[in-house]
């Protein structure tokens, strides 16, 4: 079969699915599928999805309806959900929708082709969603775009059983990929001319393969990859270990980020969010980094309107907010995932609070950032460009080590440089700047 092979996939959610359509594309790349970027043109289209909040579904639903269109127009295109919505409701999405032809969850990718050759030798529907302990895609060429970023998935699924959290349930229980594999790949991509890369996991502080832990992993790469950037996310503050703060700090690629989810400032809310540290523990583990890499970039996510949260509560978010001065925050207003501990407390908080509250987090910590971004004024910090600005092509994005965007002139310089860049200008999302050096690191 050579025909009908155009595939095109919308990616939805977190890192993590977007490095999954990565491992789908490179299965499929494999079996001799095309890769198109054109929907109208697609025989195939997936939905890779995001199940975590009622509106990351909600965009899918909608997402759906428009696909209808199409589906008149061209009988033979074939509709799949992907990722996490098929997981959580699998059979529901079939009834519900009859455009869907394929309903895969994200352990069943390498079903995928199986799948497709069935729907369109004889018609059937086909749904693959059995969670796996297992598999970790470790044998597989993720197809990616040539670029200076790259994802490596280092772990998958999750433990941790937040109340409140769908993840648990969309992509099973925590499994941790070979060591040998993940340098090998991180190798490959260096070769290709990746010069950044994220190691991703659910909570990669959980990251136990064959007696290695993830400060292991990161010093390992690190070490085999001097001049690339190393980045991960997301750590979890239950298990982020002092030995992890070291071989950050002990290593210059390393990059000094983290990306710790706080949740909420209140012991209380923590409790039941299950989340297994308190507000002062929290604080803790920001002063040992601190003290170790002063530098060190810092973002968080915060819930706002969980079940039961008072005024008080939420102060003590907005005062702890202010205590540790966040580089950045994702704000979330709470939103009751069905089949969690939490949906059965209801959802006690009225959406005119929840939205209040969400906007005075927002407001503050656009503050904050402001502030922080006004100490960096007049400072040189060494920035990898990574592309083109979103608002003008005659700009370069590029990042910090701790993660900072900026925006330079592009001039004479590549995507893919790493430049010396004087601050002049900051709002609380940006920095600005102009080169004063490049630097081979
Ligand atoms: N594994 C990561 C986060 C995954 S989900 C971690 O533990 O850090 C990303 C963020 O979505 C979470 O940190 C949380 O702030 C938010 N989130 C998850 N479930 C939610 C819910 N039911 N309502 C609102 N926000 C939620
Ligand atoms: Fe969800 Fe908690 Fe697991 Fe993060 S650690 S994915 S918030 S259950
Ligand atoms: Fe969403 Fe699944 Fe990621 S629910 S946040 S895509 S793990």
């Amino acid at each position: 079969m050579t025909d009908n092979k155009k595939i095109y996939i919308e990616t939805y959610g977190c890192q993590m699915n977007f490095s999954d359509t990565e491992i789908i594309l490179g299965i499929l790349d494999e079996n001799g599928y095309e890769i198109t970027e054109d929907v109208n043109s697609s025989d195939i289209i997936f939905l890779n999805t995001c199940s975590v909040r009622e509106n990351a579904e909600k965009k899918i639903f909608k997402r759906l309806n428009e696909l209808k269109k199409i589906k008149t127009r061209k009988k033979d295109l074939i509709v799949g959900i992907l990722g996490c919505t098929a997981e959580r409701l699998k059979n529901d999405l079939l009834e519900k929708y009859d455009i869907v032809d394929l309903i895969i969850g994200p352990d069943e990718y390498r079903k995928v082709p199986a799948l497709l050759k069935n729907r369109r030798e004889t018609g059937e529907k086909g749904i693959a969603v059995v969670l796996s302990e297992m598999e970790t895609y470790d044998d597989i060429l993720p197809f990616r775009k040539n670029g200076v970023t790259a994802f490596i998935s280092v772990m998958r699924g999750c433990n941790n059983f937040c109340s409140y959290c769908i993840v648990p349930f969309t992509r099973g229980r925590e499994r941790s990929r070979n060591a040998g594999t993940i340098v090998r790949e991180a190798e490959e991509l260096v070769r290709s001319g990746v010069k950044d890369i994220w190691l991703l996991g659910q909570n990669v502080n959980s990251y136990r393969c064959e007696g290695i832990d993830f400060p292991e992993l990161l010093k390992i790469i690190a070490g085999k990859l001097p001049g690339v950037r190393i980045r991960f996310i997301t750590s979890h503050p239950y298990d982020l270990s002092d030995k992890l703060l070291e071989i950050m700090a002990e290593h210059k690629n390393i990059c000094k980020y983290i990306h710790l989810p706080l949740q909420s400032g209140s012991d209380k809310i923590l409790k039941v969010m299950n989340r297994l540290y308190s507000a002062a523990d929290y604080l803790r583990i920001i002063q040992r980094a601190r003290n170790i890499m002063p530098d060190v970039g810092l973002s968080t996510d915060i819930i706002c309107g969980f079940p039961g949260e008072t005024d008080d509560d939420h102060k003590k978010t907005l005062d702890l907010l202010n205590e540790i001065k966040f580089d950045s925050a994702f704000t979330f207003a709470y939103s009751p995932r069905e089949n969690t501990e939490a949906f059965e407390l209801g959802d006690s908080i009225p959406s005119e609070i929840k939205s209040e509250r969400l906007k005075e987090i927002i407001q503050l910590q656009r503050n904050i950032s402001l502030e922080v971004h006004n100490k960096m004024l007049g400072k040189i910090l060494n920035v990898l460009f990574e592309s083109r600005s979103k608002r003008s092509d005659k700009q370069l994005m590029g990042r910090t080590d701790c993660n900072k965007s900026v925006i330079i002139e592009k001039g004479k310089y590549e995507i893919g440089d790493f430049l010396d860049v004087k601050i002049e200008k900051v709002n609380s999302a940006t920095l600005f700047g102009k080169v004063t050096g490049i630097t081979n690191d």
